[in-house]
């Protein structure tokens, strides 16, 4: 397996190895594994992609997430992120599926929003536009270290409230239905995911983040912009321009990504396997101390 680099201190093209070996590969896995904790974003070129390979692939890192109420893919563990209406048309720019695929262009980390939060997700492109539509990531690692030390002390113990109808209102106030907003309660992570294995810490952070525990709500939005803003200075981003055959995962705890812009009319269709976090990924030290001992 070759390691290249691709981004600006984070992401990287795995080559010479196949998402089909880490499904059936324990040493391949582990090798993958290693560079997962370590580059956060991995991408691998050249794949035979289907639902099956990608999901045995994706397995491999933990649990698998049922998709929830109201997303493409509801009940299984594929999340479809497309604006292909059923017709088979490309739905217009107002269609609930064209707002969804917008709110996913807010940058953001996967479920967040959840009760059990992810570790990683896995992005295939099975239809691809013939100019935009790129993924573009940050490292929220690289982020926390260049906050001064002050700051990241006071994010240690911080902890943020994050809501799916929070991030889906910033696109239209209707656009977390009823039903979403039933199933999907408000949750509260500490604002900093230390990695166990590398000890390395990230800021947690994302477009579903609305509040900080425990601060007044100016002054707790007031601090969440000024880490969006931190986490996605200029010239730190890496931005994934998809071919066929691209495999894409990345590290939930450490990054924030979002969707780019393509040209309405143009179809373009996603497939999402995501790996729910465990105790092993550091998840308990995520709650509350008030929660920990409930949940
Ligand atoms: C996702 C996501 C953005 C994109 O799959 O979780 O946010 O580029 N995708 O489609
Ligand atoms: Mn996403």
């Amino acid at each position: 397996m070759n390691i290249v680099p691709l981004g600006p201190g984070f992401a990287a093209e795995l080559r010479d190895v196949t998402i089909a070996e880490v499904a059936s590969d324990d040493t391949a896995y582990a090798a993958v594994r290693a560079a997962f904790e370590e580059h956060s974003v991995l991408v691998f070129r050249g794949q035979e992609v289907t639902d099956e390979s990608q999901l045995a692939f994706s397995r491999r890192f933990g649990p698998p997430e049922v998709t929830k109420v109201g997303s493409q893919g509801t009940g299984t563990h594929f999340v479809i992120l497309t604006t292909i209406g059923e017709d088979g048309k490309v739905v217009p720019a107002d269609h609930r599926l064209a707002l969804r695929n917008k709110a996913n262009q807010l940058w953001h980390t996967d479920s967040s929003f959840k009760r059990v939060p992810a570790l990683t997700s896995v992005l295939s492109a099975r239809i691809i536009p013939a100019r935009g539509g790129e993924t573009e990531y940050v490292s929220t690692r690289l982020a926390f270290e260049r906050l001064q030390p002050a700051l990241q002390q006071k994010l240690k113990t911080s902890f943020a409230w994050h809501d799916y109808a929070h991030s889906r209102g910033q696109i239209a106030s209707d656009l977390a239905s009823p039903e979403e907003r039933a199933a999907l309660p408000p949750q509260c992570w500490r604002l900093v995911w230390k990695n166990p294995v590398n000890g390395r810490s990230a800021i947690y952070l994302a477009s579903h983040a609305y509040a900080v525990e425990g601060m007044d709500p100016a002054a707790g939005k007031e601090l969440l912009d000024q880490l969006m803003d931190a986490a996605t200075a200029a010239g730190t981003s890496y931005v994934h321009t998809w071919r066929g055959g691209d495999v894409v995962m990345w590290d939930n705890r450490a990054t924030m990504h979002r969707g780019r812009p393509w040209p309405a009319h143009e179809a373009r269709l996603m497939v999402r396997t995501t790996i729910s976090a465990t105790a092993a990924d550091g998840l308990e030290t995520m709650r509350p101390p008030s929660r920990q001992a409930a949940e």
